[in-house]
This record gives structure tokens, C-alpha cells and sequence, in this order.
């Protein structure tokens, strides 16, 4: 594995990449990488003669009061994973190599933004777009893979692929989940051990939800206010519950067609997502 650290270094191992006419599987990521990066990895593996990886934490992405340098971070450990996934080229920029200079134009995401995690986290996704941008310029993959856990970034992520014309195949992988069900995440070493003995409970909700959607028997309200009632017994706080159509993430008022119903639950020191896309 190589593993390089500006863009020069990268554009130059991938022009070789090039020339042998190579497919070119792309997983971006912003490290601490555990079992969903890892699926991304084999199933990039399993579809590409090469495989990139980068590891970067956006700033961009992240609000003046997120957790930017508290992000976890363990580039030895991610290095080790990347190895074992046999991944071709490691891509670790530094934020002056990524954005020496502010950004001149700013990207702007008008739809599926306002609902879900974009609610409150303005600009999140615009900064997801922008780092996308520039990482799919440099890397120019034939496939980029996406965890669907981050159902709503999937959705942003087509339609940036689509409405800006990149040659890329979007793949998306289920989510990865512990035995329990918790899915896997980045953040779950945050949760204190009453907080961790609970999360699993968000995904059985979901499981229920779905249950009942696809009874067709209830409206989505209805079936929000039975999962509030089962939230309500967790320690945390409810941020959201939403159902929608998806990818449009509209609201539907007949439960039909491709459906994601979503929860984010604010721990202390974590705040977990979520869903469950399912079709009636
Ligand atoms: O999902 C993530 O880890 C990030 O949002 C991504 C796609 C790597 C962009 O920084």
C-alpha cells in the first residue's frame, strides 16, 4: 500500500492507474475507521482493480460548535485497517493541503437539506459536497461507496453526482451493525455504559416503525407517536424522527414507494443516527 500525502503525490500515482486503464474504486472516509468502512473497503475491493482511500476530517463539514477537534482520530490504527483491506493508495491530506486559501466559491445544497440532520447542521452538507468535489476531481473513480447510515448524505451525494455530470457509479452499502443491532459509528466510544446498554433500543424502534408501515395501516404520524413513546423511555434526548419518501426525503402523505424513517438521539457526549429504507 502506498500511502501519500498531497495532491501531487496522488495525481502522480494515479496517472499510472490510468494509463493501464484501471477501474479505480474510491472510499473516502474521515478515519477512526471500524467494520462500515471496512464493508466500503471489501465490497470496493471486490469491483475495482484499485482502491483509494482518503482520510481526511473536513472542517468544512462541521459547525462552529461541533466536534471538529474532538473528532476521534488514530491514523496508525487506520493505517493497519487500510493494509488489511488491501487498499492500493491511502490518501492522508493536511487541511493546508486540502484548502491552502479559503474557498473562493462556495457550494450550496438547495434540496434534501432542510430535513434530518441538515436541520440543525447548517452548511454540514454543503461542506460535504465541497470536499466531495475536490476528492472526486483529484481521484476521477470509477466507483465511490457510501454507507447507508448516513441515508441523507447518500441522497446529497446523488444528486450532486447526477445534477454535475461526474462519470462516478454510486455504490451504497447496508449499514453495519453490532450484535446488538447499535450501528456502527465513529462516535459510539462516547457513550457512557448505561448509554451504550441502551442505544441498540433506536434500531429496534425503527424495526417496529417499519413493522408497522408496511402494515399499511397507519399514517406516518401515527407511527411517529408510537416510537416517540418508545424513545421517551431513553436516558438522551430525541433530536429527530422523520419519515419520508426516499431519496427526495419529501414528506409523503400515503406511505408508498422506496421510504426511510430516520431518528438522530442526542447522548451526553454523542449524538447517534439512525434509519431504516425500506419499500411498500
Ligand atoms: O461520511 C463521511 O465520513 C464524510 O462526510 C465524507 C463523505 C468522507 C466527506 O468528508
Amino acid at each position: 500500500m502506498k500511502i501519500v500525502r498531497t495532491q501531487a503525490e496522488l495525481l502522480e500515482q494515479l496517472n499510472n492507474v490510468r494509463q493501464e486503464k484501471k477501474s479505480v474504486g474510491f472510499v473516502p472516509t474521515m478515519g477512526f475507521l471500524h467494520e462500515g468502512h471496512q464493508s466500503l473497503l471489501t465490497k470496493a475491493k471486490e469491483q475495482n482493480d484499485y482502491v483509494v482511500l482518503s482520510i481526511f476530517v473536513n472542517p468544512l463539514q462541521f459547525g462552529p460548535n461541533e466536534d471538529f477537534d474532538r473528532y476521534p482520530r488514530n491514523e496508525v490504527k487506520d493505517t493497519k485497517i487500510a493494509e488489511e483491506a488491501n487498499v492500493d493508495l491511502l490518501f492522508i491530506p493536511s487541511v493546508e493541503e486540502i484548502y491552502p486559501r479559503p474557498m473562493s466559491i462556495k457550494m450550496n445544497v438547495v434540496q434534501r437539506t432542510n430535513v434530518l440532520c441538515g436541520k440543525k447542521r447548517e452548511g454540514h452538507f454543503d461542506g460535504v459536497v465541497t470536499i466531495l468535489t475536490k476528492l472526486f476531481h483529484l481521484i476521477q473513480p470509477t466507483r465511490a461507496y457510501f454507507g447507508l447510515k448516513d441515508a441523507q448524505q447518500v441522497a446529497i451525494i446523488e444528486g450532486l453526482i447526477t445534477d454535475f455530470s461526474f462519470p462516478i457509479h454510486l455504490v451504497t452499502v447496508p449499514t453495519v451493525r453490532e450484535e446488538d443491532g447499535l450501528a456502527k459509528s465513529s462516535r459510539n466510544v462516547y457513550l457512557n455504559e448505561n448509554e451504550r446498554a441502551e442505544a441498540p433500543l433506536l434500531q429496534k424502534g425503527l424495526q417496529k416503525g417499519q413493522e408497522l408501515a408496511l402494515s399499511k395501516k397507519y399514517t406516518s404520524k401515527e407511527i411517529i407517536d408510537q416510537l416517540m413513546k418508545e424513545y421517551d423511555r431513553l436516558s438522551g434526548e430525541l433530536d429527530y424522527l422523520e419519515i419520508y419518501s426516499y431519496p427526495e426525503l419529501e414528506v409523503i402523505q400515503e406511505l408508498k414507494g422506496q421510504v426511510i424513517i430516520a431518528v438522530a438521539y442526542q447522548y451526553e457526549k454523542a449524538r447517534l443516527i439512525d434509519n431504516t429504507i425500506f419499500t411498500i
